[in-house]
């Protein structure tokens, strides 16, 4: 008989809470929202699309530094392990790790339950003896393994973050995200984290993968404005609205904006009605993504209490992945 997957749904956010995030963001001196609501159901799909992008290397880099690699991996990292996969979204990167560390379980964390039931359901498929769990956690803020999952603090746990989803984080809240996972791992000498994190290279390259010539990216960052007008009945025009992205060279991080073209006022409904005027030329801050060298997220690793570190990197060290225990 097949098994089920099994789901665990912690308390995701609130809309009221969210409309009032967002608002207060629109209303800031410094306009900003945060990268999350970039990922509505077309979001999430152009989110795909840039990963197949000519410009946009950190998903293939990442992939060839597992392919080319992953015998290495596989002596480092533990097998029969509980295999966490933070962010699993379609657990596509999470099976390409059964064949080098043959998990014992799988455990896909995910803020997008109903996406993650129907991947989950087809790793099931193909696994059909693995124990297999969902959880539903927005772990952006807090990070926490629910009691429902029984996992036994002794257990080896590996902890799976590709793609650098860590780049969203600033140094201060990425510090706290790994000391949060780290709290997980001390119990056993074996449990650890695979991180995946982008580095830092020439301007050009970088400011490329964030403005790619099909404009991809740009209707990404556009899309996070419909996603807006939904959730808190805003009238943003896209036609009002151009992409920037731009490399940050003091902060190591790529910045992504969305430019007033044109003066536009935009209203909204949400929470007692409200507006704001754009100047021609203002800005909206999107999305930060931080850049790391090699040598400063290693010893951020060590900071946040990992005491063993091996970097694997391809050839022009544009990518990163860690195995920190
Ligand atoms: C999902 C945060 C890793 O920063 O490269 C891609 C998001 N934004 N293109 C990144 C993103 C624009 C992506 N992360």
């Amino acid at each position: 008989m097949i098994k089920t997957p099994r789901f665990t749904q912690l308390q995701l956010a609130d809309p009221g809470n969210e409309q009032h995030e967002l608002i207060t963001g629109l209303t800031a001196a410094a306009a900003h929202f945060s990268p999350k609501y970039f990922y509505d159901l077309l979001g999430s799909r152009l989110f795909d699309a840039i990963t197949c992008l000519p410009e946009y290397y950190p998903t293939r880099t990442e992939a060839g530094i597992l392919r080319n690699q992953g015998e290495k991996l596989a002596s480092v990292v533990p097998h029969e392990a509980v295999l966490i996969d933070l962010g699993a979204g379609n657990c596509k990167k999470g099976m390409s790790l059964f064949d080098f560390i043959h998990p014992s379980r799988y455990v896909a964390v995910d803020i997008s339950v109903d996406f993650l039931r129907e991947a989950l359901e087809e790793v099931q498929r193909q696994h059909p003896d693995m124990t297999l769990d969902g959880l539903g956690e927005d772990f952006s803020t807090e990070f926490r393994l629910p009691s429902e999952l029984r996992l036994n603090p002794e257990t080896p746990k590996v902890f799976f973050y590709p793609g650098s989803s860590i780049s969203n984080f600033g140094p201060d809240e990425a510090l706290v995200f790994l000391k949060q996972i780290q709290a997980y791992c001390v119990k056993n000498p074996k449990s650890g984290l695979l991180i995946g994190v982008d580095l830092v290279k020439d301007k050009a390259t970088l400011e490329a993968a964030y403005d790619d010539a099909l404009g991809v990216t740009a209707a990404f960052n556009k899309n996070a404005l419909l996603n807006i007008n939904q959730r808190i009945g805003a009238d943003f025009a896209l036609a009002d609205w151009a992409h920037v992205a731009l490399f940050n060279t003091e902060q190591l991080r790529i910045e992504m904006h969305l430019e007033a073209v044109r003066d536009a006022t935009v209203h909204w409904t949400a929470q007692g009605d409200g507006k704001r005027t754009f100047r021609q030329g203002d800005r909206i801050h999107s999305e930060n993504s931080y850049k790391w060298l090699k040598s400063s997220f290693e010893a951020l690793l060590r900071e946040a209490g990992f005491k063993d570190v091996t970097a694997f990197t391809d050839e022009n060290e544009w990518f990163s992945l860690f195995w920190a225990s």
